[in-house]
């Protein structure tokens, strides 16, 4: 008696699982297209292509088929001893980790987005982006602790292990595979490479792309270029 109810138990808890990872598929969550960018805080070129390219997918559907993830180190060096230094010099690297807590801190895509965008918008006042809610206190902790520190090597250890290597910043892959020049079609890109089975949302459709924007080249940042101010 007792044996053939656990296994109904079993049995159960076996459905269950199975609806719930269909579910996940139906909803296209496990096959959304991977948008990885690998930046730095104050390369111009990163600065544009987040508040101006990036916000394509936050204020559309496009968020339906993307999981963007932002991995704030680009050029910055690491040293045997763990010392950082960064391309823009401290201020930079100072920046990086205030990013770096606000993506451990806040897991909601568009609200981590949004305050992302408002600190390189204005990266001189960028301490304007917090009023000092929960959340703000959270990412301040965060910020003063090691917590920022470990953070960092962590996305050290990212950018520096990609394959193929990164040239330059803002550095943007697709599922993995570099993008190159075609992130001035960003949008398009992403449309073509999602494979799932979530319908494609309407910035998809060919009217919706014959009239997207089309960007001027990106500023992007060697690690090796002479920084002139
Ligand atoms: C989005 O990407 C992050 C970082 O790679 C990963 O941890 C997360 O599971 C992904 N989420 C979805 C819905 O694919
Ligand atoms: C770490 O190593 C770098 C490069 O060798 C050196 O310039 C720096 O002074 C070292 N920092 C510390 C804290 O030892
Ligand atoms: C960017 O910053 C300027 C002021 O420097 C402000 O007027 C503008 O609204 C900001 N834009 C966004 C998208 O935050
Ligand atoms: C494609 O996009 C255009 C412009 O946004 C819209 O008017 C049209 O209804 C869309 N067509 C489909 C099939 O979604």
């Amino acid at each position: 008696m007792a044996s053939s109810s656990s296994t109904k138990l079993v049995f159960f808890a076996c459905c269950l699982l199975l609806f719930t990872l269909s579910d996940n598929l139906v909803a296209g969550e496990s096959d959304k297209v991977q948008l990885n960018l690998y930046y730095e805080s104050l390369c111009p070129g990163c600065q544009e292509f987040i508040v101006d390219y990036l916000v394509d997918f936050f204020d559309t559907d496009l968020d339906t088929i993307t999981n963007v993830t932002l991995v704030p180190f680009g050029n910055a060096k690491l040293y045997d001893n763990l010392t950082i230094t960064c391309q823009h010099g401290e201020e930079e690297c100072e920046l990086n980790k205030v990013e770096a807590c606000v993506i451990n801190t806040i897991p909601d895509p568009k609200l981590q987005y949004s305050l992302i965008r408002c600190i390189e918008n204005d990266t001189k006042n960028w301490d304007s982006c917090f009023n000092g809610n929960k959340d703000d206190i959270a990412i301040g902790d965060c910020y003063t602790s090691d917590l920022s520190t470990k953070l960092i090597l962590e996305y050290a250890k990212q950018t520096l292990s990609l394959n193929p290597k990164k040239e330059y910043v803002p550095w943007v892959t697709l599922n993995g595979t570099p993008l190159y020049e075609k992130i001035n079609d960003l949008v398009a890109e992403v449309c073509k490479a999602y494979k799932g089975k979530a319908p494609l949302p309407k910035q998809c459709n060919s009217s919706a792309l014959g009239k997207r924007k089309v960007w001027s080249k990106l500023q992007v940042s060697y690690a090796n270029e002479a920084i002139h101010y």
